[in-house]
């Protein structure tokens, strides 16, 4: 039985419903931290045809995402983007996401995972030999798109163990291209029948096809053989099997789970990694810390999977640049009932937006909390801290299912870059965060590299 609510949930208005929702639609983290600031952890935004309810309580993100979770599904936003995604594990729900779940659970185990570890030193040792023009170059270069370039080779090497087979297009082009075009559909639904008439819809579905028939193309090369002694996530997806029942995967169910863990995947962990770049080279200190332990723990050689537990302050610090800056700024639910939650009301079909952003940077949990200061995470302090007030990867069973995948390969890149290069910020170039579907540098971060 629901509890009766006890609490109301204040209205957040500052100069009028448009005004507002103009103000929430152009920058909407800042908008939410003025609307905490003002009206507390949890308010209503009105985004004119519905409200949303928007929290950083910790009571209620537990209640909404674990205790009581059957009761919400992903909000309309995330829903669109089945139209790339289809049921892959972010957006299915109910029995159905449960059974893709557990199939795809055992290729994220920590000792699965440790398997790909040599596949991403490879990968990375690529970018970096690579990398090595931009060296004592007089113009800064955007790291912002060197990082995700990077990640997108990480995800697709280990996803496909670098065979691709079918058309040879740059797939985080077209993928990205995809992103937009449903961005844009989230932010301004009335343009929709628009891009019907004006060829951006038609666009979109030829670069959907086109990477389709890769990953189909490719799927079936590799149900012809014999995949033994091959070790990515499709040949472990590929032998997935349910326990209870026995069933595999079929080859919709792998095209969705594939796309669905390139797009999760890679531009969130890209993000991480710049906003990591943009805080050290403006903490000179920290960033000689970081290049003292990494330089003389590993010297020239090539990191082992040991070196990451030998390296903690490396961590730290991807720790603390995924709280000032989670890649994943909000996670919207949509509730099936009625609901209390920590006395709060919440209707049928209501939505609610949990603020990761406000969360990270909440003082009662975070002292100083615009400060960057990795020392938070050292093992002593985070014994100490709320539990559930640090979620970059979500809380409760829709938890990132790729949260170690993108410690070891944040990690393992930010360690390799340190080794080999020095970056100095190009304060000349703007940082401007926007919150797209992860929260990215707008116009990149721009490094001059030394
Ligand atoms: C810094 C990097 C990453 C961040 C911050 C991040 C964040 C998140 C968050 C917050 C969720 C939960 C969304 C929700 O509950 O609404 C999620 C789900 C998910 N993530 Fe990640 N993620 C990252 C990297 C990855 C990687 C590397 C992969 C795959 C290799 C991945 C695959 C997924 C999948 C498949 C889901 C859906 C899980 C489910 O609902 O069962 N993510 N991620």
């Amino acid at each position: 039985m629901v509890k009766i609510a006890t609490k109301s949930i204040p209205k957040a208005r500052f100069k009028g419903r448009f005004a507002d929702l103009n103000a929430f639609r152009t920058d909407p983290p800042e908008h939410m931290r003025k609307c905490k600031e003002k009206f507390g952890d949890t308010f209503h935004l009105d985004l004119i045809f519905q409200k949303a309810m928007v929290t950083s309580n910790p009571e209620v993100i537990r209640h909404v995402l674990q205790t009581n979770n059957k009761n919400y599904i992903k909000d309309l936003a995330y829903r669109k983007l089945k139209l790339a995604l289809g049921n892959g594990l972010l957006m299915n729900e109910g029995e159905s996401w449960m059974a893709q779940r557990r199939l795809a659970q055992p290729a994220f185990y920590k000792k699965r995972l440790e398997g790909l570890f040599d596949t991403m030193v490879e990968t990375t040792e690529r970018f970096i030999a690579d990398f090595e023009q931009h060296r004592g170059n007089t113009s800064s270069i955007n790291i912002t798109s060197e990082m995700n370039a990077v990640a997108s080779d990480v995800a697709l090497d280990t996803l496909l163990g670098g065979n691709r087979y079918g058309d040879n297009i740059d797939i985080q082009e077209t993928i990205s291209r995809a992103q937009k075009y449903i961005v844009g559909r989230i932010r301004y639904p009335w343009k929709t029948p628009m891009a019907y008439i004006n060829g951006r819809h038609r666009r979109f579905q030829n670069d959907l096809n086109r990477f389709d028939k890769i990953i189909f193309d490719t799927i079936d090369q590799h149900r012809k053989r014999d995949m033994s002694d091959e070790n990515h996530l499709l040949s472990m997806l590929l032998e997935a099997r349910d326990e209870d029942t026995g069933e595999q995967m079929n080859n919709q169910q792998l095209r969705d789970e594939l796309i669905t863990i390139y797009v999760a995947g890679h531009e969130t962990s890209a993000n991480a990694l710049s906003w990591t770049w943009y805080l050290l080279t403006q903490h000179p200190d920290i960033y000689q810390r970081l290049k003292d332990e990494v330089r003389s723990t590993l010297g020239n050689r090539r990191p082992t999977l040991a070196d990451l537990r030998a390296l903690p302050f490396a961590r730290q610090v991807m720790e603390e640049a995924m709280r000032l800056y989670p890649p994943a700024w909000t996670m919207g639910r949509e509730a099936l009932n009625d609901d209390e939650a920590d006395g709060y009301p919440i209707s049928k079909g209501g939505m609610v937006f949990i603020s990761i952003c406000n969360m990270h940077r909440d003082e009662r949990y975070w002292e100083n909390p615009e400060k960057f200061d990795p020392d938070r995470f050292s093992p002593e302090r985070t014994k100490e801290r709320h539990r559930g007030v640090y979620i970059p990867f979500g809380l409760g069973p829709r938890m990132c299912i790729g949260n170690n995948f993108a410690l070891m390969e944040i990690q393992l890149i930010i360690m390799m870059m340190v080794q080999h290069f020095d970056f100095e910020l190009d304060t000349a170039h703007p940082v401007v965060p926007e919150a797209l579907i992860t929260l990215r540098p707008k116009h990149g971060i721009k490094v001059f590299v030394k």
